[in-house]
């Protein structure tokens, strides 16, 4: 029985692999892709998640707009990681596929509402979008199964020395979310940062010799050259973490205890507080991934683009 999901995403070079790996694996049923402001301009982060689906040849998806800002203050795209249109890099093809006239939540609430089972979201960006549900629409509730979000840290950020970007670019969203009482599990960067995207990782792709794989290697590529942090020698590939820990629990380990997320103090400002002490401080809020099994979440990755490949040609560009 395949696991009913939602995406909501900020493409970004590794939402693109987690709409791929959504899409590719039989465990999973993509039942839409919606877009928030975050690595980019929400113009951009729609066209990319346009262009993910065109190159994989993904058309029986709805693809929705959402928020353009945070709740509050003001978006500041990750363009130092990303580039100035979330997709730095590459030579990208027209989009095929069209935007679906609903707006985000529309699109969540339909889902939800005509789903026979609870659906999980998967939230790759900042957590603007799903705030927005938890508050608009609370008797969605129960039709959300979990959440599964990457973002937060047990440990360092990478955008300040605390906080991680998806839950800096918009704090009080994760609070929010954390705070709804919804089965939410975070993927951080104590996690993601062991998804190197090793020079033999990215052979392995090339290997893979399809077009979709080609464009993997070179969205992998630019994403190594600009994600540059002292004491890592490979950019991590962060987002597709979450959907491969759906279909396969067994790569990672996790744990069940308390997160924070810090709003108000603007030197810490989107650090997310991981309880480690055994006997949290309030009620058990989260579960946290904390260990990956690389070879299992690679192995999913090259999986996933072998069988969009098999699926027939995708979009041709040049
Ligand atoms: O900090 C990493 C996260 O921020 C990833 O989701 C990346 O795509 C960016 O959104
Ligand atoms: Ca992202």
């Amino acid at each position: 029985m395949s696991i009913p999901i939602v995406i909501d995403c900020d493409p970004g070079h590794d939402d693109v692999f987690a709409i791929w790996l959504a899409a590719a694996n039989p465990a999973i049923d993509l039942r839409a892709i919606t877009t928030v402001a975050g690595n980019g301009r929400i113009e951009h982060t729609t066209h990319n998640a346009l262009v993910a689906c065109t190159v994989a040849g993904i058309h029986d998806v709805p693809v929705a707009q959402g928020a353009a800002e945070p709740l509050y203050g003001e978006l500041r795209p990750a363009e130092w990681i990303h580039g100035a249109n979330a997709l730095g890099g590459l030579t990208l093809p027209t989009p095929t596929v069209e935007l679906d006239e609903r707006d985000a939540l529309t699109l969540i609430a339909d889902v939800l509402n005509t789903s026979e089972e609870p659906v999980v979201l998967v939230p790759t960006g900042p957590l603007t979008n799903i705030a927005h549900l938890v508050q608009r629409h609370p008797e969605l509730l129960p039709k959300i199964q979990r959440v599964i979000w990457m973002g937060g840290s047990t440990g360092r950020g990478n955008v300040t020395a605390e906080a991680e970007f998806n839950a800096w670019a918009d704090p009080e969203a994760a609070a929010i979310v954390l705070g709804s009482g919804l089965d939410f599990t975070m993927v951080g960067l104590n996690i993601s940062h062991q998804a190197l995207i090793t020079r033999e990782v990215r052979a392995r792709i090339a290997a893979l010799g399809s077009p979709i794989a080609a464009f993997g290697v070179e969205l992998l590529e630019f994403f190594c050259s600009t994600y540059a942090f002292e004491g890592m020698p490979d950019g991590p590939l962060h987002d597709p973490i979450t959907v491969a820990l759906l279909i396969d629990p067994a790569v990672a380990t996790t744990i069940r205890t308390r997160v924070d997320v810090e709003c108000d103090d603007p030197r810490t400002r989107g650090a997310t507080r991981v309880d480690r002490s055994g006997s949290p401080q309030g009620p058990q809020n989260a579960t946290v991934a904390l260990d990956l099994d690389a070879k299992r979440f690679w192995s999913l990755i090259e999986d996933a683009l072998q069988r969009l490949a098999l699926r027939g040609p995708a979009a041709r560009w040049d």
